[in-house]
This record gives C-alpha cells, structure tokens and sequence, in this order.
C-alpha cells in the first residue's frame, strides 16, 4: 500500500526542508509540500526529522572469532539495527585460505537469508592472493556485487595478511574497481608485545590496550596509505582509534591519494580507563584496535567535522560477558575482541554529535548514511531521500530523551557498553523499501525480508580528490 509521510523535516546531507514523502511499490515516488493520494496510508511525522535510513558499513553477525562466534546473527542483529534507525548493513564475510571466494562468499549467503529484516551487502576478506583468487576476484566484483575487498594487518596466524597480500589486492582493487579496506594495527610487533607482557605476568583486560598503542595502528595506517600511493589504488580505513591514524589519513589525502577513515561510537565516547574495570569487567570493552586515552577523542571528533574521516561504523561484534568474554580470564589475549554497537551508532551521532554543536545536522546524515551508501556503491538506491531511491526512511524525534541500557536494548548480548548513557532523540518508525520495520516503537517487520544488494563498482560518483601527477607510484594497472 502506498504511504505518505506529512508533516515531517525532510533531512538530507544536503538539505533540510518541510516536506509531505510519498512512497509507492517501496520506492519514493514525490516529495514536495501538501501532497495527496486517496488510497495512501497517511504516515504523521508531525515534530519529526525525516532521515534517509542509516548504512552502517561495519557489522560482524554470526561470525567466528575468538574461539566463539558473535551473539548476534542476521536476524537478531538486523532487528536492532532497524530499531536503532539502520536500514543497511555491510557485513564482512570471512575467507579462508584454500577455501575458493564463492564458497565463502556462500556461506555467509546463508547465514543471512531468511534472517535479515533489512537490506545488506558484503565485504569479502582477502587473506591470500595466488592464481585461484584472482581468478574469482572478478566474479565477486562484477557478478556478486562485492565491491569491496578486506585486508587484515593484524591478528597474527589468524586473520593477518602480509604486505605483499596488500599491495596485490590493491593493485586488483584498482583494476576491477573495489575499494580496498584495511584493520590498520601492526600485528607481527602487537604479537611479540603479548608475549613480553603475558611473559611478564601481566594478564588483565586493561593490557589489550598497552599492547597495542596508538603508535602502531599510526604505523600501520601510513604504511596502508603508502602502499594505496604505490598502487595508485583506493582505501578505506576502518575502526580509526587515534590522532596518529587520522594524522596519516590526512597527510594521504592532502597528497591526493585516495584514502578515506572511518571511526566509531566506542572510540568517540569511551576510554582506555574503562578497561581498568574491577572484577573482570574490563573485558567488555576490549575492541581491537582498543579505546584510547581521552585526549584522542577530541581528534576524532574534530576529523569527522572537518572531513578528515568521513564515516561512522558501528564495528559490531557482539559476545557476551558471560561465557563468551569470560574465556580472556587469566589471559587477556584470550578475550574475544568486539562489542556491541548497531543499534546505538545511529542515535549516539545524533546526541553527541548534533546535539553537542560538534558536527551539524546534514553531517550527521552524510556521516550515518550518505558517505558509506556512496563510497560502496550503494547511492541513489540507499542513503539519501530522493524521487526514485529505496523508500529506506527513519522518522526520528529529535526530542525523546532515554537512557542506554541492556534492560532496553535489543541486541542479544547481555550488555551495553554505553549502559546509563543518557542520549535525546529516537527513531519512532523505520520503513524499509516503503515496509514497517519498526512502528512506533515496536518491531512488526519480517525475518527474511531483507533482501542482499549488489553494489556498484568504485568509484560510484567523482572523486572529491584529485591525485596529483607528482606523487609517488602511477603503476595501478588499467581495468581489462
Ligand atoms: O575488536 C574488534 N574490532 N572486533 C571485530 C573484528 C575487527 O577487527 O573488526
Ligand atoms: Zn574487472
Ligand atoms: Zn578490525
Ligand atoms: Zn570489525
């Protein structure tokens, strides 16, 4: 049935308007002020921000990790991400080595179907590169629609890749128009830097973090950024914790190398305290790279309002304290590194961002929604209002002040890093291709509903930098 919202703000990151919506067979039909349709069920969003749904680029559901696999799969996940104002997410799909891409690629097909209650998509690991996988390579990109292509520089003889690996998938990257995404931490030196401390008899949640200092995810994000110049290739840097990682990201971008950043809620609004907490619970907040001193914070934050990093991922991956975090007692390179955030990532932006003066409202969009829709192929379809695009639609009320919490929350996990954080504004309803996802608050959506996208290829749109002549490495070689 077709669906008209009247009375709302119409928020893009362009604009910010009065406007009645119309939605027709899930897509938006009109947009303009005083619209009528008879058969249309009137949706009044009277006091309320239109928003384009989020796209959340960084999700791991019903992964293994750690000796576990994540508490949340496709259909619990998805839930909260709707309830948190999410409509796509672009989950990453583990490779193993000698496993063909397709088989993969499958099993992670299967993990969602006839879970997902929103839209998604794919990222796929590369964790080797030999003749098999670049034969297939060209398949995922231009027939599965996986458009973007996952690099690990850390987790030593499990997930790690070398640089050779790196330079390689940039260099195909390029060729076939994938974007190249990289977890910037060096890991050979974070292995030896476990043993010294375990040797040492330091076992606590807290040396995650000192184990891992900001320096070396700096390292690891200049060498990526480096290696993209050489390649004359394209990256994006996921989960950026520190002023040296954003420092590096800067530099690459102001030579014209094709680098973007994302950060996320945890590590703009908590700090490497939090893993000092007493009686274990310090591994809750055990992310990989980890929460930094406070002072970071102010970097990331001040990097998202003047562009610098332009996205906003939630990273979520989810284990609970109980039975799953508790396997890092005695050894806390045991502790399964993730945490929950899918269904708050939205919102937090939304409070701590807006609310606070530090980005403006049509930021907000662009950094929740718009950016990522772009960067993966994904736009006009998802990550803006538009006549035309995907009727992916949240009506928020930039008004309602709650309290985050687990008692509240819909993740399955048996808590929240942000518990007690008092947040104001909260999506009401959420509409996914013109359906009700969430409806006034409460879940009415359809495990299964939610349908795979395949993106386009990179780059989707002109680039909004321009490489210059003189910088190193014009090798990236030609698309056949
Ligand atoms: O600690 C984290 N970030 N866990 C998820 C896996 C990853 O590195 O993104
Ligand atoms: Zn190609
Ligand atoms: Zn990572
Ligand atoms: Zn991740």
């Amino acid at each position: 049935m077709a669906k008209l919202i009247r009375n709302g703000t119409v928020v893009t990151a362009a604009d910010q308007y009065q406007a009645d919506v119309l939605i027709e067979n899930g897509i938006i039909s009109q947009i303009g002020l005083n619209l009528e349709l008879e058969c249309a069920e009137i949706i009044d969003a009277q006091g309320c921000y239109v928003f384009p749904g989020g796209v959340d680029p960084h999700t791991h559901l019903d992964m293994p990790f750690g000796g576990t696999v994540t508490a949340d799969n496709f259909e619990t996940g998805t839930k909260a991400a709707a309830f948190g104002g999410t409509t796509t997410i672009i989950d990453f799909c583990l490779t193993n080595k000698g496993v063909p891409l397709s088989e993969s690629v499958q099993t992670w097909h299967n993990k969602a179907e006839g879970k997902a209650v929103i839209d998604y998509s794919f990222h796929l690991m590369i964790a080797e590169i030999n003749d098999e996988v670049l034969a297939e390579l060209p398949k995922m990109i231009h027939d599965e629609g996986i458009t973007s292509l996952k690099v690990f520089m850390a987790y030593k003889n499990v997930f790690q890749a070398d640089d050779g690996t790196l330079y390689r998938t940039l260099l195909e990257a390029k060729r076939h128009g994938a974007l190249v995404m990289v977890h910037a931490e060096n890991g050979d030196v974070i292995d030896y830097l476990i043993k010294e401390a375990l040797d040492a008899g330091n076992k606590e949640p807290i040396y995650h973090a000192l184990t891992r200092p900001s320096l070396i995810e700096g390292e690891a994000t200049g060498r990526a950024a480096k290696l993209t110049a050489l390649a004359n290739s394209q990256l994006y840097v996921v989960h950026v914790t520190c002023e040296e990682a954003v420092q590096q990201i800067a530099e690459a971008r102001n030579l014209g190398i094709d680098v973007w950043g994302e950060t996320c809620p945890q590590y703009l609004m908590l700090d490497q305290t939090y893993l000092e907490k007493p009686d274990f619970e310090g591994a809750k907040y055990v992310w990989s790279p980890p929460l930094r001193p406070k002072e970071h914070q102010d970097a990331l934050w001040t990097a998202l309002k003047n562009g610098q990093l332009q996205t906003l991922g939630s990273d979520h991956c989810s284990f609970n304290f109980k039975g799953q975090k508790e396997l890092g007692l005695g050894d806390f390179s045991k502790i399964p590194n993730g945490g929950p955030c899918i269904e708050d990532r939205f919102s937090i932006l939304f409070s701590e961002g807006v609310l606070k003066g530090r980005i403006t409202l049509n930021q907000f969009v662009d950094i929740v929604s718009t950016r990522s829709a772009k960067l993966f192929g994904l736009f006009p379809k998802k990550g803006t209002i538009a006549v035309g695009c995907d009727a992916d639609i949240v009506i928020f009320d930039g008004n309602a002040a709650r309290v985050i919490s687990s008692d509240t929350h819909h993740m399955n996990v048996d808590y929240n890093p942000f518990e007690g954080l008092e947040i104001t504004g909260e999506p009401v309803t959420v509409l996914s291709r013109g359906e009700y996802v969430i409806q006034n608050k409460k879940f009415v959506g359809t495990p299964g509903i939610g349908q795979f996208v395949k993106r386009k290829t990179y780059p989707s749109e002109p680039l909004q930098i321009k490489p210059k002549q003189d910088t190193v490495g014009q090798r990236g070689a030609t698309h056949v």
